[in-house]
């Protein structure tokens, strides 16, 4: 074979062997076999004395670029091996992650836990009752009469007993059931709070749940009068709403506290200026509160004319929605994740 043949011959075994190597090892192999010193472009170097010497410096030239064309495309393809080997053993970033998920916890009881922390600094215990409650504890012990409309079928839940029972059992309608057991079972001074789950045949809509949350308090000792009250409620809604808050005592009635009261905090939202959602008033209605009635106390054997007693109730949604700028109760019963991942 002619030395010009040759040449080219090299160099489509060249191409054709770059292509096939596969790793390190082969690219060594053909780093030798073509520009080693025994290679085969140094053995055509050689061979130029074979040739006219007229036509030497062209072929010099184009073997002298072959060489540099070998030497690159050996460069190249020790690159590309070198990029695929470190893509093989770490991280494709480019690949989508895993998501993680982490629980959190609802904002009911977010706020539950905040109005449990700022009782307990002031020295109230946390007692819970059962949600199944007899009428008695739901109902007459807190001097809730046989006329009263809270006690109606179309109001409470009364649960499915045989039918030669009275209907003697209900969801509680409210945590106040709680202070009748504790009052029945210690001694004063008591002085706790009850929160948890209570039911009414409420029909659904943005501002009721059949099924909500309230918070019963109650102190009862030696000249404990509404002054107490007064300043218990303050402070605890200075705690949860700010410094600024005010509160307002509303006369009202409900049928275990006398004198009893409702009670209002300044609109949270616009400071008492008046807004859309304390409809102008500056006020926002926030629960129920009283003397325990000595009716009460005398039904749980505590004497009326040694010891006086306060006691509130209040909702935790409607601090809830309050706190977080919630317009629909619904929301907390719904477990649409999109909403409570917000908390
Ligand atoms: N139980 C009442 C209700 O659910 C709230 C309430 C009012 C509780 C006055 C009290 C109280 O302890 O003294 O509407």
């Amino acid at each position: 074979m002619s030395i010009i043949d040759n040449i080219s011959e090299v160099r489509r075994r060249f191409q054709s062997e770059a292509d096939k190597t596969k790793n390190s090892k082969d690219l060594e192999q053909l780093r030798i076999t073509f520009l080693g010193r025994k290679g085969l472009i140094s053995s055509m170097f050689e061979r130029m004395s074979e040739i006219d010497p007229k036509d030497r410096g062209v072929f010099g030239k184009s073997l002298n670029e072959f060489k540099t064309y070998v030497s690159n495309r050996l460069d190249e393809v020790g690159l590309t091996l070198k990029e695929t080997k470190s893509r093989d053993k770490s991280v494709d970033f480019s690949l989508p992650g895993i998501k993680s998920f982490s629980g959190g916890l609802h904002p009911l009881t977010l706020v539950m836990d905040e109005i449990i922390d700022v009782f307990r600094g002031m020295g109230f215990k946390v007692e819970t009752g059962p949600e199944a409650e007899t009428v008695y504890y739901n109902f007459d012990a807190l001097n809730t009469l046989d006329w009263h409309p809270a006690r109606d079928l179309t109001d409470t839940f009364y649960l499915d007993v045989p039918a030669d029972i009275p209907l003697n059992w209900v969801m509680r309608t409210e945590t106040s059931p709680v202070q009748i057991r504790v009052m029945e079972n210690q001694k004063p001074p008591i002085r706790i709070i009850a929160p948890g789950k209570t039911y009414r045949k409420d029909k659904p809509d943005a501002s009721h749940s059949p099924y909500f949350m309230q918070v019963e308090g109650l102190y009862v000792d030696k000249g404990v009068t509404m002054a107490d009250l007064k300043g218990t409620v303050l402070a605890f809604y200075r705690a949860i709403f700010g410094k600024d808050t005010k509160t307002r005592f509303r006369p009202h009635f409900f049928p275990f506290t006398e004198p009893s009261a409702e009670v209002d905090v300044s609109c949270i939202f616009c400071k008492g200026e008046g807004c859309r959602v304390c409809k102008q008033s500056g006020w926002l209605e926030m629960g129920g509160s009283g003397m325990v009635d000595p009716i009460v106390l005398e039904g749980v054997g505590i004497d009326p004319e040694i010891y006086t007693g306060w006691a509130f109730g209040l909702g935790i949604e409607r601090i809830a929605m309050f706190k977080y700028g919630v317009d629909d109760i619904r929301l907390f019963y719904e477990n649409d994740l999109r909403f409570l991942e917000q908390f």
